[in-house]
């Protein structure tokens, strides 16, 4: 499968976020005014395939929204996203409605909508014809867990480099019973890696081996958790065929990757100007990340090819960060090398 011309395809979320900045979050019974109101095109699949098309790379999404949704799938045509097998469905789009505080604090109402509207499980023959000629499949887990687990084992059987980033965090027999075998990348944050090691670590291969926190690595208790969880995730059976990210916010990343014999570490790239939004950061991480993966083509990468994609992915990630937004907040790969020299 290695002459196949790189093509992700992201089998995920489309949602509406919208923002109301309130003084305080309401209480029960209460009402309260917002002083703002900011409507936003989000949901993991829209922002990461968007941060794949950003990126350079070639991305399609297979989804669904509903007639109050065509502004966005528009929005994601304009920043290349291939929306062909976007359905529009007789629900309402996936909604999140966000009350944010002046003290940054947030409330977060899901409504699934029409992102759990599509035939469910889904046809063979729509998995089939939407994963024809594609090279990687990026997941999240904000559609329905029969359409990940169909994309995902037929994806394998063709040789397709499998990414996943399970966010929310799926159920303890939903993780026990994935097939992992089937899954190239995992990509978490330090919580869902310490949640995964709970539910998985009965595993009698997850034996608790002590590895030496690697001295050149900053003397940073989070970053010395994050080595460790990962540590442990990377001796357990399961996943024995998986390599792993971990994303760690303003720490940076660490991954575990088969093959290197050590994990390697990045530091979050330095800030031009400051903290603004961090929604997004991890959804353009993973979009970027993927793109790297892709322009390397499907084979065991080097130290240094791996360390070129954190780089470039750390890098888009904190132009994120500095920006409001999500979807919108997410740089353009000329803008991230230009940072980078
Ligand atoms: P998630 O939102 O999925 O939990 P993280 O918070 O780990 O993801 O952020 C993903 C990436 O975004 C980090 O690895 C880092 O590179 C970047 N990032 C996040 N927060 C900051 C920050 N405050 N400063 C710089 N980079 C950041
Ligand atoms: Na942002």
């Amino acid at each position: 499968m290695s002459h196949r011309p790189p093509r992700c395809l992201v089998r995920g979320s489309l949602n509406i976020d919208e923002f109301f900045y309130v003084q305080d979050v309401v209480r029960p019974g209460q009402t309260i005014s917002s002083s703002k109101f900011e409507r936003r095109g989000g949901g993991k699949g829209a922002n990461q395939a968007t941060a794949v098309a950003r990126a350079g790379g070639a991305v399609s999404l297979v989804g669904a929204v509903g007639e109050d949704g065509a502004w966005l799938v528009r929005d994601l045509e304009g920043y290349g996203v291939s929306v062909a097998n976007v359905s529009i469905v007789q629900e309402v789009t996936g909604r999140a409605i966000i009350q944010l505080t002046a003290e940054g604090e947030n409330c977060i109402i899901l409504h699934k909508g029409a992102n759990y509207a599509l035939p469910d499980p889904p046809a063979q023959s729509n998995v089939e014809q939407h994963l024809a000629g594609i090279s990687h499949l990026l997941l999240q887990n904000e559609v329905s867990w029969s359409s990940i687990l169909a994309y995902l084992e037929y994806a394998h059987i063709q040789g397709i480099v499998t990414i996943f980033n399970p966010s929310p965090m799926p159920g303890d027999k939903q993780l026990r019973d994935f097939p992992w075998a089937s899954l190239s990348w995992l990509i978490v944050n330090e919580g869902e890696a310490e949640s995964l090691l709970r539910v998985i670590d009965r595993n009698p291969g997850c034996h608790e081996v002590e590895a030496e926190y690697p001295s050149e690595w900053p003397d940073d208790n989070k970053l010395k958790i994050a080595f460790s969880t990962l540590n442990q995730l990377s001796r357990c059976d399961v996943l024995t065929s998986t390599d792993i990210v971990c994303t760690l916010g303003a720490t940076g990343v660490v991954a575990s990757v088969r093959g290197l014999g050590e994990m390697l570490y990045f530091p979050a790239a330095t800030l031009q100007g400051v903290v603004r939004d961090t929604t997004g950061a991890g959804d353009c991480f993973t979009g970027y990340f993927v793109t790297g993966l892709m322009e390397f083509g499907n084979k065991q990468l080097s130290k240094d090819e791996i360390a070129e994609i954190l780089q470039l992915s750390v890098q888009a990630a904190g132009m994120c960060v500095e920006m409001n937004g999500a979807m919108e907040s997410i740089p353009g790969r000329e803008a991230v090398e230009a940072r980078l020299l």
